[in-house]
């Protein structure tokens, strides 16, 4: 497995599957890895903590930096090459230019309408907009594989693509099913941060979200379902800042015209804010 740092000898992997990554590299990403080189293509996974998305009080200088293992990892699961680029090989006009640029972004109404993860990470889909956006300049892929478990985000980018399909001509998103330990909890790169009896509080989130995904909704707003599971994570000792089942599409609140739901949860656990989300059927549903 080749590793480049310099945008420069991108050249050879122009029209590979991307898997981008801020590193922390775990089982979710293998199967991200997995997935991408089942598609046929040479796979370039990029390794780059991104400054810009992450808020003033967020754990950006904190957030794990783990390059040997993410290398073992990326090379066992198959990966063709890993990018490695410098902050100033992405932002070339500095951090603070950069910052500047994300939180003026021209961005999709689902990554500021929802009132889900915009409302408690503002600023966040800037700088994720912004940085996909470089890499996939940089990059040219012709597949790029995200994640379900960032849902919104996953949204995000699926209509940041289509908004710019001049710009990204033939581009195209595979989502990917979230990967979960054995016991439910979603795999996630601060699941580090947990300690075993908060680890163990953590799983109420996909306990909550499973109730919720037997439950067939009724399209009237799922308002039962969205108490049940703020009960459920209240009783584990979670701070719930959002538990809701939303149109899949467009993230807001079901209508008429759902045809695909999603349960979506965001929690703290002390200090440790953890995400999650499941498919929901709708009455109605085949
Ligand atoms: O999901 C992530 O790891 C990041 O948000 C991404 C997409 C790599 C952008 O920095």
């Amino acid at each position: 497995m080749e590793i480049i740092d310099q945008p420069e000898h991108l050249e050879p992997f122009f029209g590979a599957t991307l898997v981008a990554t801020m590193g922390a590299l775990h089982q979710g990403h293998a199967a991200l890895i997995h997935d991408a080189k089942s598609r046929g293509l040479p796979v370039l996974v990029t390794v780059f903590v991104n400054p810009t998305q992450f808020g003033p009080t967020e754990d950006f200088s904190r957030y794990p930096r783990t390059f040997d293992s993410d290398f073992k990892l990326a090379q066992a699961a198959g990966a063709t090459a890993l990018f490695v680029p410098t902050v100033e090989a992405i932002y070339p006009h500095g951090v603070a230019a950069a910052a500047a640029e994300a939180a003026a972004w021209d961005l999709p109404n689902v990554a500021t309408a929802p009132q889900l993860e915009d409302a408690f990470r503002p600023g966040h889909f800037g700088g994720v907009c912004q940085v996909v956006a470089r890499l996939f300049d940089l990059c040219r892929p012709s597949l790029a594989c995200f994640g379900e478990k960032d849902f919104q985000q996953l949204r995000v980018i699926s209509e940041m693509v289509e908004q710019c399909r001049g710009r990204w001509s033939h581009l195209r998103i595979i989502p990917c099913p979230t990967v979960r330990d054995s016991d439910g909890l979603a795999l996630s790169s601060r699941n580090r941060y947990l300690d075993a009896s908060q680890r163990s509080s953590a799983l109420a989130i996909s306990r909550a979200l499973n109730a919720a995904a037997i439950d067939t909704v009724a399209r009237s707003g799922g308002a039962a379902a969205e108490v049940r599971m703020r009960q459920t994570l209240a009783e584990a000792g979670l701070k719930t800042q959002y538990a809701a089942i939303r149109d899949a599409q467009t993230l807001m609140p079901i209508t008429v015209h759902t045809t695909h739901a999603r349960a979506v949860i965001a929690a703290m656990l002390g200090a440790v804010r953890l995400i999650d989300n499941v498919a929901i059927s709708l009455d109605g549903d085949e």
